[in-house]
């Protein structure tokens, strides 16, 4: 088969070193990829929002399936396009792509078929932000209706950020149109979780849990990022809740987006908070594989991704699908660039990727890479690589992402140390040892 996969970060890096290892795979494109992916695949010129190109690209070659990464081709139509011309696809539709582009329409829709939320008020200026913030209470969270590349969700913990919060939305409207709806949501505390599911618009298949880190900074301080390490299992979840987050949320919302005439094919993206430890919150959808939980998730995967993917965009699983994972732990360490989350560097050459990977249980995936002027390999986005260590413990796998990371070597190379700290805390509690 031929497969074509749109995007150009570590996620797609994870989706194509997969999908390459499928037997049924005879041939990967990737657009537009970057210099790890261009290791397995062929890379095209042709941007993730370039709809048509795409589209023109997969006619013309034939492609068997398109697997769409990032959330912006699916919130424009690609699915749509592809569909409309009879190529099989794996992702949301624009209207059900709506779950991630819509934090309105994904809480409208929450309330109506009641799936456990934060209750929130929808805001259209300033004054509906100031009454919905007294009656909520501080702390509250602002989060910009559309798509804000990750920083429409800004946390207000005290009476001076929300006034800045409040200057941000609506006074300097930093969010331009993807702010002209802002939800004021009550604040819920507790261990986020990211749960992950296939689905064929009726069935889920749920992959191995996982956790993200998304503060810059050790002990989660500084700014959010797109996610700065990862790991799975994600150990805060026990089984029974698993269950539950399967009934009480996921299996409601696809029969809820069925029944809205929007049904759901692709990966469903449940971000969960546990409240108190125990009482499982949405506190956001996404229509797509999480990056970089994707990372520490298929780096476990024992069997072939294809055939869950072909279900998918066929509409129907094959009923003898259930994913098996290695009994070993995966865990992935961002190298971001100088300045992430703000502006950073680019152009600093990158060494040591040869050596961290002869190291027994490290994977590399690349996401801000490109080849410079002599071929040799620079960095060219925020988050640079991810580097993912797997072993038969968490401590273990985390201790191998930590000492790969360290030798790959870019001046202004930052990471953070302490990616699934609590998570071997916890472990220790339950089991007396690190290691499980
Ligand atoms: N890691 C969070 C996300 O993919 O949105």
């Amino acid at each position: 088969m031929r497969i074509l996969v749109v995007g150009s970060g570590g996620r797609e890096h994870a989706l194509v070193w997969k999908l390459s290892q499928s037997p049924d795979v005879k041939e990967i494109f990737c657009a537009p990829g970057n210099p790890g992916i261009a290791q397995l695949a062929t890379c095209l010129p042709i941007g993730v929002a370039d709809i048509v190109e795409l589209a023109d690209f997969a006619e013309k070659m034939k492609v068997d399936l398109t697997v769409v990464g990032p959330e912006l081709p699916l919130t424009l139509g690609l699915v749509d396009e592809l569909q409309k011309r009879r190529l099989p696809v794996f992702g949301p539709n624009k209207l059900a792509a709506e779950l991630e582009g819509s934090k309105v329409f994904s809480k409208t829709f929450m309330k109506k078929y009641e799936i456990p939320t934060a209750e929130a008020e929808i805001c259209t200026s300033r004054k509906e932000a100031e009454k919905a913030v007294r009656a909520i209470g501080v702390p509250c969270v602002f989060k910009a209706d559309g798509l804000a590349s990750g920083k429409g969700v800004v946390i207000a913990r005290e009476d001076a950020e929300v006034e800045r919060a409040l200057k941000l939305f609506f006074d300097d409207r930093v969010f331009g149109s993807a702010g002209d709806r802002v939800l004021v949501e009550r604040f819920l505390t507790g261990d986020e979780i990211s749960f992950m599911v296939l689905s064929d618009g009726e069935r889920a298949i749920p992959l191995a849990t996982a956790k993200d880190y998304k503060r810059v900074f050790d002990g989660d301080r500084g700014p959010n990022t797109g996610g700065m390490g990862s790991h799975s299992p994600s150990v805060f979840m026990e089984a029974g809740t698993a269950r539950e987050v399967l009934t009480d949320i996921v299996h409601p919302t696809l029969r809820g987006m069925k029944e809205e005439g929007r049904p759901f094919r692709g990966l469903l993206y449940v971000g969960l908070i546990l409240e108190n430890g125990m009482n499982p919150y949405v506190l956001e959808f996404n229509a797509r594989f999480g990056d970089p939980e994707t990372q520490s998730v298929l780096i476990r995967m024992e069997d072939d991704l294809l055939p869950y993917l072909l279900g998918s965009a066929r509409g129907q699983f094959d009923a003898a699908l259930k994913p098996v994972w290695k009994k070993e732990a995966g865990a992935c360490v961002v190298l971001a660039a100088d300045g992430y989350p703000g502006p950073f560097e680019r152009g600093q050459a990158i060494t040591g990727i040869d050596e961290a990977l002869a190291e027994e249980g490290v994977f590399v995936f690349h996401s801000g890479t490109a080849k410079g002027p002599d071929g040799s390999l620079v960095t060219a986005g925020g988050r640079v690589l991810g580097v993912c260590g797997r072993a038969r413990g968490l401590s273990e796998a985390l201790r191998r992402a930590v000492r790969a990371s360290e030798t790959i070597r870019y001046d202004g190379k930052h990471f953070r140390r302490d990616i699934g700290a609590k998570a071997i805390d916890v472990l220790r509690e339950r089991t007396g040892s690190g290691l499980s």
